[in-house]
């Protein structure tokens, strides 16, 4: 027989891309459902405080409802640690949109109505949500986001500065930024038989099923299990198609928890609640705004002395979530002394959380923008004063690079942009627009992360089945997993069907992290490699093995593992209005192999459209009188639209990570929004002689 090895590198077109373009493809909400019951939520109107009483007479009489749950009449949950997921079980208000009951109803209609007739009176308590880098009682966390350590100091950053020739001392600000998925996040709950225990309790055959829009059906159901107080297999999550996500997926919300509860209501129905976009603000996390203090000490050569990177975010009163901001600028470049640090703000705001490149993203929008300013310091292309200061190994670690080439990135970034054509700042004008060229560097890290299995199956007739509980979240997850399995079962790329998007499926780690591939991967070839060694190239119908991702990654202990980039971006700026286009963008990335030329093409341009957005649009306003996002849909919380993204080019290195596992590759997912705002407010600097420091980057600012 013949042993093919040719899927992984080829441009795939997605396997599921009939089933979503003929509409065939069920996304959680539009499963057709026998008999569905639809729930809408009651949401606080205070930012903090207790609710007194909930009158839901004149909801109960509408047409169509079945159910008004309240925290009076809400079952128990096993396990109320998280805050965020103790849905309806007491009476206090943490943030303004939270939950504080549901409808329940024979259509979406008759539930939303109802809801908005739900009476709830509330003690309001003092509230506080406003983020200031000098106000009282910033704490440091015991870690932040990814279990990094929350400060470091390395060598003598003070007296670093002192003697630096050149410094810079600036602050960066981020606002608070929000995840908008296409889809928006949907649960279809189902008790069954749905028998409920004394005292509250579950019955011994309960069993739970939700359809869920989630970056990880294992993860839904092994914190749903543990919420409700079920063992883990009475729970199935099931999540085939979605949306996007970017984080906002990557771990349940109140709104899941919210789903079970109403479906307690008519056992054995299914109870659909989709959140709307409005909701979306309060309840499905959102990047926290972020106020950073970049410090750069230089030699007169731009080499640097010293980085410090300090930072001050929130996180909500009721859960902490710490974004790991200063991160990056721990590695990034060669200075011998090195301060980070990052401070919180607890306040009365919903619960931040994952948004793409969390930590990188904000953080290298300051960094890369220092970098800037202290290249026109010294007088320096920003180019040659980052290959200055691109380090031998990695300066937190002292471990070697399992590959760094942001240099080469930089360079050939440069000669396909005509970065020689770059002007001083402020020169360049055409018509009535002002042209500048920026570039920023991105880097993003290397996640394997284990505890991921698949199993395959012969099906007979030369096709083979491969089974692992992923998500495909709009990454063309399921085609690269499909293309990995191919070569590694040495057979063609249509002899091989995987499924995927069910906790039913072996287990597997969260789409998160830019890790999919790299660990569901490393499983499947695992599980190839067990298949052909027990059963050889001529299996019977119905042969099976399986194999768990293997645990050892010896490499990551030994390297540096990180991928780079080279973000370059053209800016218009309007003279008279001080409106802000982007003509072109280009990212040269480093990321190890590449499985898909075709789908990572589409995660690299969204990534730095999400850049783009970053720079120039995005900003959630909160009204500090009411702890409300006021600007909580797409009409007024601003994101780029077909119109402003022109011309978003990315290419990348031809390479392999040997250290990276058995793909070599060291995962895409996130790194295209890194640098990206920064290089378009480098190009501003460029464009128009002012430095905007504060994203995003608004005609007023501008004009100013
Ligand atoms: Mo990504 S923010 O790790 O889902």
């Amino acid at each position: 027989m013949t042993v093919w090895r040719e899927a992984v590198g080829t441009p795939a077109a997605r396997v599921e891309g009939p089933a979503k373009v003929t509409g065939r493809a069920g996304y959680t909400y539009d499963r057709p459902m026998t008999d569905p019951a639809y729930a809408y939520p009651v949401q606080a109107t205070i930012a903090r405080g207790r609710v007194t009483s909930i009158d839901s007479t004149a909801a109960a009489g509408v047409e169509g409802v079945l159910a008004v749950v309240t925290h009076r009449d809400a079952a128990r949950l096993a396990d109320t640690g998280d805050a965020e997921l103790a849905v309806l079980q007491s009476d206090e208000v943490g943030f303004r949109g939270q939950f504080v009951g549901v409808v329940v109803a024979e259509t979406p209609q008759a539930a939303r109505y109802a809801a908005g007739l739900v009476r709830v009176e509330y003690e309001q308590w003092p509230h506080d949500t406003e983020l200031r880098a000098d106000r009282p009682g910033l704490y440091a966390p015991e870690q932040v986001n990814g279990g990094f350590v929350t400060d470091t100091d390395e060598g003598d950053v003070d007296a670093a500065l002192e003697a630096a020739a050149v410094t810079v001392d600036r602050v960066y600000t981020t606002p608070m930024e929000f995840n908008n998925p296409m889809e928006p996040h949907a649960s279809v709950a189902v008790w069954d038989p749905g028998e409920w225990a004394p005292g509250g309790g579950f019955a011994e055959d309960a069993r739970l099923t939700l359809f869920d829009s989630t970056q990880g059906p294992h993860v839904v159901r092994s914190t749903l299990a543990q919420v409700f107080g079920l063992p883990p297999e009475r729970v199935r999550v099931i999540s085939p198609y979605v949306g996007g996500g970017f984080g906002s997926k990557g771990m349940p919300h109140a709104h899941n928890v919210l789903a079970v509860l109403a479906a307690r209501a008519v056992p054995g129905r299914p109870v659909k609640l989709a959140l709307t976009r409005q909701q979306m603000f309060a309840l499905a996390g959102h990047r926290t705004p972020t106020i950073q203090r970049v410090r750069l000490g230089a030699g007169a050569d731009g080499r640097l002395t010293a980085v410090a990177h300090e930072v001050v975010e929130h996180t909500s009163a009721i859960k902490e979530f710490a974004e790991q901001t200063a991160v990056g600028a721990r590695m990034m470049y060669a200075a011998p002394n090195r301060r980070t640090s990052h401070r919180l703000a607890a306040l009365d705001v919903p619960v931040p959380s994952w948004m793409r490149a969390p930590g990188e993203a904000p953080g290298f929008f300051a960094l890369e923008v220092a970098m800037d300013e202290l290249a026109q310091a010294c007088g320096l292309d920003p180019i040659e004063l980052r290959a200055r200061n691109d380090p031998e190994v990695d300066p937190e670690s002292g471990r070697p690079w399992s590959g760094r080439h942001l240099v080469r990135c930089l360079r050939e970034g440069a000669a396909r942009f005509g970065w020689a054509e770059r002007t001083a700042p402020g020169t360049r004008l055409v018509g009535r627009e002002l042209v500048g060229l920026g570039v920023a560097a991105s880097t993003y890290p290397y996640y394997r992360f284990p505890g991921s299995r698949a199993v395959v199956e012969y099906e007979g007739g030369g096709r083979y089945t491969v089974r692992i509980g992923a998500a495909d979240i709009g990454t063309g997850a399921w085609t690269a997993l499909t293309q990995i399995a191919a070569d590694a079962l040495g057979c063609r790329l249509r002899a091989v069907r995987v499924e995927i998007g069910d906790s039913d499926l072996p287990a597997a780690t969260v789409a998160g992290g830019s890790s999919g591939t790299t660990s569901w991967g490393s499983a499947v070839v695992a599980a190839c490699r067990a298949f052909r060694h027990v059963y050889g190239e001529q299996p019977p119908a119905g042969a099976e093995a399986g194999a768990d991702m293997p645990d050892d990654d010896p490499d990551a202990e030994r390297f540096a593992m990180h991928s780079f980039g080279a973000q370059f971006a053209e800016v218009r700026v309007d003279a008279d209005t001080g409106e802000v286009r982007v003509p072109r963008m280009l990212g040269v990335f480093s990321v190890g192999r590449v499985v898909n030329p075709r789908t990572a093409r589409s995660q690299f341009i969204g990534g730095m459209t999400m850049g783009l957005s970053m720079a120039l649009h995005e900003r959630g306003v909160l009204d500090h009188r009411t702890g409300h996002v006021i600007n909580h849909d797409l009409a007024e919380y601003h994101i780029a639209t077909h119109a402003d993204v022109v011309d978003v080019d990315a290419v990348w290195l031809d390479e392999e990570d040997v250290h990276a596992g058995p793909l070599g590759a060291r995962g895409i997912g996130e790194i295209g929004i890194v640098g990206a705002a920064a290089a378009i407010a480098n190009a501003v600097h460029n464009a128009a002689g002012v430095r905007v420091r504060d994203l995003p980057i608004t005609p007023d600012v501008l004009l100013r």
